[in-house]
């Protein structure tokens, strides 16, 4: 039997998990999961880039866990872990740290956008490095493939560089993995719903725009009738601007229609109907998904066993290619180990 290629991915738990981080991430993996074997990490270490509360990121991290297995990730074909119960992630990523061109740091946008408008002088370090602890999350599993949304292609492209940099340098250790986007047709790049220009996302403090999984049904309702749209009153999906173009790809990424689809459905018809149906379409698929969060929320000791189970799993592999890393690098292991 051909063995399945491997997948890694990951979502920081540095806030409530969002309508972007659904389509754009976790509604491919569940969709594709059979025809791999999984790694799905909840990269907390990535989440300690900014100032956060002790206590609040505990519960976002469990919260995240329950949403992976809601939305359907599968314990028979993925494995889903905490990236700081897994040693080697933080190790590695120091070992590819010294590995990094600051150049190569310094083109990353999402830096320079993060950065921005804060003193550069009290960023943390860690938002600066992070690119090469991203690689390392990747490179430990030998990742073949990535899915991820659209905001983290220049990431993937560093994770390749150093990848092939090691293994010029010290010889073949890492596989090379291969980026994941938009392969599934919309979805790849939700827009905040008040700002269509930017991103949807937890940070920001654009609340009214970004839509969280375990928002509850009135509000969510309530976000997309708010939605930002266009100055015309009709729409026309090919010539439409961002306001109406992002409502008409969640409606398509939501209940998988064509482009056709969409314009067979709400071309000629009012920005209102058109955000109605968006709605709804959200509304149909969110609430299972939130039932089963709920649920799973509720026994905290059965969550911690599920995660104690994913990072038994996702050690052993971890620490055999950090073996290897380490003897091409010269690094000394311990007598019997
Ligand atoms: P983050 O929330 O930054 O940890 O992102 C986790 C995953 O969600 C990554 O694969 C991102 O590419 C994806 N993602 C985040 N925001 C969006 C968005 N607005 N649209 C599509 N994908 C997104
Ligand atoms: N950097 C990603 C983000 O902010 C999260 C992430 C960390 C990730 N490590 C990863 C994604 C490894 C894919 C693979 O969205």
């Amino acid at each position: 039997m051909p063995s399945l290629p491997v997948v890694f991915s990951g979502i920081q738990p540095s806030g409530a998990p969002h309508l972007g981080n659904y389509l754009g991430a976790i509604r491919p993996w569940v969709v594709e999961q059979a025809e791999s074997r999984n790694y799905f990490c909840i990269v907390d270490l990535h989440a300690l880039t900014v100032e956060r509360d002790p206590a609040q990121l505990a519960d976002q991290t469990r919260e995240l866990a329950a949403v992976y297995w809601a939305c359907g990730i599968d314990p028979a074909h993925s494995t889903v872990f905490v990236q700081s119960h897994v040693a080697a992630h933080a190790e590695l990523g120091w070992l590819l740290t010294c590995l990094t061109p600051m150049g190569w740091l310094e083109r990353m946008t999402q830096f320079k956008e993060k950065a921005r408008g804060e003193q550069a002088e009290r960023v943390g370090a860690g938002l600066f490095t992070y690119p090469a602890l991203m690689a390392a999350d990747i490179l430990l599993y030998r990742t073949e493939l990535v899915p991820v949304g659209e905001d983290q292609r220049q990431h993937l492209e560093l994770a390749r560089d150093l990848a092939q940099r090691f293994n010029h340098r010290y010889g073949e250790t890492f596989v090379v993995p291969q980026p994941r986007i938009g392969h599934l047709g919309a979805g790849s790049r939700v827009m905040g719903l008040d700002d269509p220009t930017t991103k949807m996302s937890k940070t920001g403090g654009q609340e009214a725009g970004c839509i969280l999984l375990l928002d509850p049904p009135d509000l969510i309702r309530r976000k997309v009738l708010r939605a930002q749209t266009d100055s015309g009153r009709e729409v026309a999906v090919e010539v439409a601007g961002p306001g109406v173009a992002n409502l008409v790809d969640i409606w398509r990424a939501v209940t998988g229609a064509s482009r056709e689809d969409a314009g067979r459905c709400f071309d000629g018809r009012g920005y209102g109907e058109l955000k109605r149906r968006v709605a709804d379409a959200l509304l149909e698929v969110l609430a299972p998904i939130q039932d089963r969060a709920l649920a799973l929320l509720r026994d905290r000791a059965e969550l911690d066993r599920r995660l104690a189970d994913g990072a038994a799993v996702a050690q052993p592999v971890a620490a055999g290619t950090l073996a290897r890393a380490r003897r091409r690098l010269g690094l000394l292991s311990l007598p019997g180990g």
